[in-house]
């Protein structure tokens, strides 16, 4: 079956590298197990959009107290993340209500945040700034003072955007970073060179039975998607796994309802599910204030998910053994009552053995691309 994907695999390969050649000449190639990156037809690539993009990721002049950038909590050493936070830190220690997600191939998401409620990069990048918790700005003006008179940005944004003085404005400063983020993917995991590449030796027997775990009786690639040429290791979508909404199920009716008459603009939702903690609960619903989105969160990639813990929107769930054992009770406590009342249909008991919830452990570990391999540790427990 496998060696039947990896031929398919090939000859999709090639028909991508005759369309990548064709239409995105200056794409490059992709690391194996990755779709190609996609770029929105008003913010081409190019080296220095991406290199001024970075400069204005790290610049830490972008916030109300001068120490807080975007690589604060997204730090390039730590994959992308703050691990192993539980949830971010800003300005003054505030603490949000989110764990922080990696950057790396959040260029493949369709949407953005865990409750999905950014469309895109550029979009996204606009929100941290303002964000009382995060960086703390009253408005994006002091930004824009700083790289309409800066030297070094006075002459990077003239040669990339063509641009000086009052015509720079937040949709280039959030175009150059997200340019930046759009250069941030990994794959070519020991995965990908078994499952794409065909290389029996790159997991290991464990790995191995974990993939099949990850496949059959754990049913984690429904929401966790593996396709012929690629893996994302998500769907796009939202599902409500009994993390986090079980503190506030008795409170949903009035939360929701507080919510629903509140008639929160975009940006008052973004600051309220990042500043309270049982508004984050809600999860989708802030967002489509529809019922089934109650405790609803997007399904992250798992890519790199060694090295990026603790785990979960909150943060909750400190090692990979205890996400998988949370799987394994299916959304049941100990005492074998229901959680929540809003559970995936998804969600049931797997009925694994310690044996079997290792294996799944070590073939999450196979998903961490070369960049990242020194930082794996392993959650293994035998
Ligand atoms: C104080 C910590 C902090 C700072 C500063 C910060 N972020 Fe984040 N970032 C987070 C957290 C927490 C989330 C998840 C929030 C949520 O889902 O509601 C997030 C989400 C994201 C996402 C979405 C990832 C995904 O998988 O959906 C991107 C992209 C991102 N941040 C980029 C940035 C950029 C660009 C900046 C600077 C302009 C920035 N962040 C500043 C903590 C931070
Ligand atoms: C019904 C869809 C669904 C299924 C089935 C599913 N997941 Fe998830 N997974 C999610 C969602 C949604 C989240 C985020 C939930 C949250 O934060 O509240 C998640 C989170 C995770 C995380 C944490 C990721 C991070 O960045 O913090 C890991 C690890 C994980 N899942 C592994 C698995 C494994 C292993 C299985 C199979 C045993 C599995 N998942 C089955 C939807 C699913």
């Amino acid at each position: 079956m496998r060696k039947f994907l990896y031929v398919i695999t090939v000859i999709a390969g090639i028909f991508c590298m005759v369309g990548a050649t064709a239409e995105n000449a200056s794409s490059g190639s992709v690391p194996l197990g990755l779709p190609p990156v996609p770029y929105p037809e008003d913010n081409p690539q190019s080296p220095e959009k991406v290199a001024l993009g970075e400069k204005l990721f790290n610049d830490m002049r972008f916030s109300s107290t001068g120490d807080v950038n975007c690589a604060k909590c997204h730090l390039a050493e730590k994959a992308f993340t703050d691990s192993p936070l539980s949830v971010s830190e800003g300005i003054n220690k505030l603490t949000g209500t989110r764990n922080s997600p990696t950057v790396i191939n959040a260029v493949y998401f369709e949407s953005l945040f865990w409750d999905g409620r950014s469309p895109s990069l550029e979009d996204q990048a606009l929100h941290p700034f303002t964000n009382p918790v995060e960086m703390g700005l009253k408005d994006h003006l002091p930004i824009l003072e700083i790289v309409r008179t800066a030297p070094e940005y006075v002459k990077a944004f003239k040669s990339v955007f063509g641009k000086s003085g009052n015509d720079i404005t937040m949709t280039e400063v959030t175009r150059a970073i997200a340019a930046f983020e759009r250069t941030q993917i990994a794959g070519d995991s020991p995965f990908d060179r078994w499952y794409y590449a065909g290389e029996e030796d790159a997991l290991t027997p464990a790995q191995k039975r974990g993939f099949d775990l990850f496949v059959n009786q754990g049913r984690c690639v429904s929401c966790h998607l593996i396709e012929q040429t690629q893996a994302l290791f998500t769907d796009n979508r939202f599902h409500n796994i009994g993390v986090g909404i079980n503190d506030i199920q008795d409170d949903v009716p009035g939360l929701a309802s507080e919510f629903l008459k509140a008639e929160a603009t975009a940006s008052e939702v973004d600051v309220k599910v990042l500043t309270d903690k049982r508004t984050s609960e809600l999860g989708r619903f802030a967002i489509t204030r529809s019922f089934d989105g109650l405790g609803a969160f997007k399904t992250p990639t798992l890519r790199n998910i060694d090295v990026t813990a603790p785990y979960m929107h909150d943060g909750s769930l400190a090692t990979l053994w205890e996400v998988v054992m949370h799987y394994n009770l299916g959304g049941v406590t100990n005492e074998g009552e229901p959680v929540n009342d809003f559970l995936s249909g998804g969600i049931r008991p797997l009925n694994l053995t310690a044996d079997q919830v290792d294996d799944l452990v070590a073939f999450m570990e196979a998903l961490t691309s070369p960049e990242y391999a020194h930082l794996a540790k392993s959650d293994i427990k035998k």
